[in-house]
């Protein structure tokens, strides 16, 4: 945190930070696996060039460069004897003065890291998850910066994840503004009709996933093809297969959408999903350019 290896008790920030009131921050979720060559982190540095692009959309210059915090990280996870992790890096603006200018506050800077399992659960990355088209919108680029992953921004997932586990559901499917299908909370959309794989792009205020450009790579190399486009609300409901990607999710199926069954995890999602699975545990030569090997710092 700042600089400094801090006790998970000790890393506390004032009741007065920027970030806190105004959602004046940025982060990153970053998974590391344990595979055949150590701890492997997937796509560190592409997370850590969507840190810095988030950042700068909220006029913020990381306090630290981007070696820096990837170093840190690795000397984190090895003092912390994690052989898998999740990664929560955060830049934010932390107290100083009151007020929505906060150019004059400074940045702060930290990385957690702990054990965490599947975030839809093993079970729903196995049987599929059930998930409701919500009734909040996505943000649009009209009122925020959908391709920034910052922090008050996901306000807007948090009232769509609220509404549909409230309502029995395990996750939310967000149209965008023109009522295309968006996004997850926290996850890519794919859509499997007769062999062809879809999943909405950039104008439908996405954000641009880590893995939703590994799935699209790994589906065109497995001779699908994913085509990048508006997707209907319909075409969920018509779907063959649908399934979800994400770091904290990973690939996780979807089996039902709004009471309407989609089926268990068909082949296709099964066959693109192992593939990933293969190449986040380091067990695909193929995509082992894809894997950060933790090391151990020399002073550590
Ligand atoms: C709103 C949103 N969309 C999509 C994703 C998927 O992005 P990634 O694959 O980079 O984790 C995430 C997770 O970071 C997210 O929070």
């Amino acid at each position: 945190m700042n600089g400094e290896f801090v006790a998970w008790e000790d890393a506390q920030v004032h009741v007065l930070t920027h970030a806190m009131h105004y959602g004046t921050g940025v982060f990153e979720g970053i998974r590391a696996y344990e595979t055949d060559r150590g701890t492997a982190i997937f796509r560190h540095q592409d997370h850590l060039d969507r840190l810095e692009q988030s950042a700068a959309f909220y006029y913020m210059d990381l306090p630290f460069s981007k070696e820096q915090i990837r170093e840190a990280t690795h000397e984190l996870i090895v003092r912390n004897g994690f052989k898998s992790c999740y990664i929560r890096p955060l830049v934010w603006r932390g107290h100083g003065p009151m007020g929505l200018n906060p150019l004059d506050n400074p940045v702060e800077t930290m990385v957690a890291v702990w054990e965490w399992g599947a975030y839809l659960g093993e079970e729903g990355k196995t049987k599929g998850v059930r998930a409701k088209v919500s009734s909040w919108r996505r943000i649009g680029p009209d009122s925020l910066i959908p391709h920034a992953k910052a922090s008050g921004q996901y306000l807007n997932s948090v009232l769509a994840k609220i509404e549909s586990v409230k309502a029995g559901y395990e996750e939310a499917i967000l149209l965008d503004r023109h009522g295309h299908v968006c996004e997850g909370t926290g996850e890519n959309v794919f859509v499997i009709k007769d062999r062809l794989i879809a999943t909405p792009g950039h104008s439908a205020s996405i954000l641009d996933g880590i893995n939703r450009k590994s799935v699209i790579e790994i589906a065109g190399d497995l001779g699908y093809e994913v085509e990048v486009r508006d997707v209907a609300r319909s075409e969920l409901a018509l779907a063959d297969e649908v399934f979800l990607t994400g770091t904290a999710a990973e690939l996780t199926p979807v089996r039902e959408i709004d009471d309407i069954e989609i089926g268990p995890p068909g082949p296709i999602t099964r066959e693109i999903q192992q593939a990933f699975d293969d190449a986040l545990h380091g067990r695909s030569q193929q995509y082992a350019q894809w894997l950060d090997v933790v090391q151990v710092p020399s002073r550590a």
